[in-house]
């Protein structure tokens, strides 16, 4: 058994952790075209108090848990994913505590397994990267209370190890990234994550309140390559140069180009039949109210869509306006910082 069970540390921690949007390069990423993902200011919030049993409160709840029962749950959990069994693993994960017991999990094999009581807090939604915000959070905290001294990358893997058990399969990798890093990144499959320094930016998300299947998505664009194998090629590389334009006009600050550049990504992704008739409502209803540029957002099907204001002023009125319309929108800063220790 790991863990000095007698000797509890006298103070708690609470970490941070921001929501995460990808700006453009959805669905193109699948086919090795590059895409960029930022940090928004929508916020996890996990503390770890010192406490003489273990508690998990999520979603409300308080869970109570032993020490050997998360262990022995931890050790089933690395059999499962190491045997890639996502059948089984989607089985277990049903059950919404286990995926952040197994991040304390294996943040406890690089540290200690001490009882605490862990409080996860998030106004982050999901299809924002909600569940790699929160492992994050939670890694960074139980590592600090457990004494131990982790890295971004070790809080990274931590809250990966936590996004393969919570979506029951290997995601890409890029949420735990942007939410540990912060700021802006571009992904590419056959390349990699890499920064992008560029200054935060004001958006307003606006949320179809549809809930969106990401496998159902994928399969419909696959579907379309099988039916226009060059037509599909050739709309992949424009939506990667629509990309590599973006990411220029990102780090020079020239939002009217970006705006006008997530307006064409959206025009030829929507050629793929995956909007949908609330998305390219908010898309018009956004740029008649006067954004720069507007898309959805994620995997598309419903979900939440990004809108380009002219600045924070601006990205307020004009989420306060689709609100009096009836939509669900709220202004966030996007490339602020990733993870961290927060106070109380
Ligand atoms: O729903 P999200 O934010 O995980 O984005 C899905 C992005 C896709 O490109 C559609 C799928 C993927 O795995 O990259």
């Amino acid at each position: 058994m790991r863990g000095l069970r007698g000797d509890l540390p006298d103070k708690g921690a609470v970490a941070c952790a921001p929501g995460k949007i990808i700006l453009l390069g959805e669905h193109a990423v699948v086919y090795d075209r590059p895409g960029i993902a930022t940090a928004v200011s929508v916020l996890s919030r996990v503390s770890v108090e010192p406490s003489d049993e273990f508690v998990l409160v999520n979603y409300g709840k308080a869970l109570r848990i032993s020490l050997d029962d998360i262990e022995e749950m931890g050790r089933e959990i690395d059999e499962v994913v190491a045997r890639r069994d996502f059948e089984t693993l989607r089985i277990i994960a049903r059950d919404r505590n286990v995926a952040p017991l197994y991040v304390v999990y294996v943040v406890s094999r690089s540290s200690r397994l001490l009882p605490a009581k862990i409080v996860i807090e998030t106004e982050v939604r999901k299809g924002m990267g909600s569940s790699a915000s929160v492992f994050s959070a939670l890694a960074l905290a139980y590592a600090r209370y457990a004494g131990a001294e982790v890295s971004g990358e070790e809080v990274s893997a931590a809250a990966y190890a936590g996004d393969v058990v919570a979506h029951g399969g290997t995601p890409s990798g890029i949420d735990n990234t942007v939410v540990t890093q912060g700021g802006y990144i571009r992904f590419r499959r056959s390349e990699g994550f890499r920064r992008i320094s560029a200054p935060p930016l004001p958006l307003v998300v606006v949320d179809s309140g549809e809930e969106a299947s990401t496998a159902e998505m994928v399969a419909l664009v696959r579907a379309e390559r099988g039916r226009d194998p060059e037509g599909f090629e050739e709309r992949m590389n424009r939506l990667a140069s629509v990309v590599e334009a973006a990411e220029r006009s990102l780090v020079s600050g020239n939002l009217s180009d970006l705006g006008r550049l997530m307006l064409e990504y959206y025009e030829i992704l929507s050629t793929f039949g995956i909007s949908t008739e609330a998305l390219d409502e908010i898309v018009k209803t956004a740029l008649s109210l006067g954004a720069l540029g507007a898309k959805p957002t994620g995997a598309w099907g419903g979900g939440v869509c990004v809108v380009l204001p002219r600045d924070a002023e601006d990205g307020r009125r004009l989420a306060e306006e689709m609100r009096e319309m009836g939509f669900d929108a709220f202004s966030v800063t996007a490339g602020v910082e990733g993870v961290r220790l927060c106070s109380g």
